[in-house]
């Protein structure tokens, strides 16, 4: 057991067009770090944030890594106190697994410092809760990828069935977030409760098709398959521009173009580095001509995620 640890876990991709709350996917960068010390205080406490703004709270039982932290220590019936300070690299509300990271990092950081008494996976369900504290809702498409890395098909959350679905080499992400804030619990709240049995139809062939795709390195069928019909007609109302930026990333070589989990930040897939930077300025200028400031992330699929740090 050591006292010390520092954590890095990546921004992912949840529900990847058709996949609601079933797919996502880590990106190599960028992501939050949390460093934290264990002692004999009994209690968790967040020390200090960075990077935030003054934004998040401090409160250990309302910020995600220290909630992560909290559900661990009670399901493990360890009473060592934690200090915690999260620097916090991903922008707040913009669709990119901010909270899971967070999470996902402390994790991975306390189980380290504590010896490794868990294994990765076995981590999840402590991310799925401060999940549950940062939107109402326990889903596991951001928290797993950022724990375990890779492309995730989360069959069932309540069993933790989790699939890793393998990616074809020269898959990239282009991953776009414009300036603008969608809080999770909002985004789900605009859903519609109830499919008609047609859309239903389209939405389980797409994510069959989808994971055929990636297994298969077929891209024309990954691009095929990123059709979603649940969340993005009501989600892309909230995104500025969204049809025409969509389209732009396709007109650029994107094998298909998306919501990034929540929004606003949306997602292209591509095939090779040279299209993805090629879909990246498309998708910029398309955030521009809607007088919305965005960055850019482009990256492979994230095999590793969550990772230690030298200390
Ligand atoms: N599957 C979740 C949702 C991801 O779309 O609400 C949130 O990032």
């Amino acid at each position: 057991m050591k006292n010390y640890a520092r954590a890095f876990a990546p921004a992912t991709v949840a529900n990847v067009s058709c996949g609601f709350d079933v797919f996502g996917f880590a990106l190599e960068h960028p992501g939050d770090e949390v460093e934290l010390w264990l002692n004999d205080s009994g209690e968790v406490n967040i020390r200090a944030i960075t990077g935030d703004g003054g934004l998040l709270p401090r409160d250990a039982g309302a910020n995600t890594c220290s909630v992560a932290v909290q559900h661990l220590l009670h399901s493990l019936n360890i009473k060592t106190g934690v200090d915690i300070v999260l620097h916090k690299k991903l922008p707040l509300g913009s669709g990119m697994g901010s909270s899971a990271a967070s999470a996902a990092a402390a994790l991975v950081a306390v189980n380290h410092a504590l010896g490794e008494p868990l294994k990765r996976n076995e981590l999840l369900p402590f991310a799925m809760e401060a999940e549950r504290i940062a939107c109402g809702s326990a889903h596991a498409d951001n928290a797993a990828p950022a724990i375990m890395g890779g492309f995730v098909l989360i069959r069932n959350k309540d069993t933790l069935d989790i699939i890793d679905i393998p990616v074809p080499e020269e898959l990239h992400a282009v991953v776009i977030h414009p300036h603008i804030e969608i809080k999770t619990s909002d985004a789900r709240q605009a859903m519609k409760k109830t499919l008609s049995l047609t859309d239903a139809v389209k939405q389980w062939g797409n994510t069959a098709a989808l994971v055929a795709a990636l297994m298969k390195s077929d891209y024309d069928l990954i691009g095929r398959s990123m059709e979603d019909v649940v969340a993005e007609p009501v989600r892309s109302l909230f995104i500025p521009g969204f049809a025409v930026i969509k389209q732009a990333a396709l007109d650029a070589g994107a094998l298909g173009c998306g919501i990034s989990g929540s929004g606003p930040s949306m997602f292209a897939f591509c095939r090779g580095n040279s299209i993805a930077q090629q879909v990246s300025d498309k998708m910029l200028e398309g955030f521009a001509s809607v007088k919305l400031q965005a960055d850019s992330y482009v990256s492979p699929v994230n095999k590793e995620g969550a990772r230690i740090m030298p200390s």
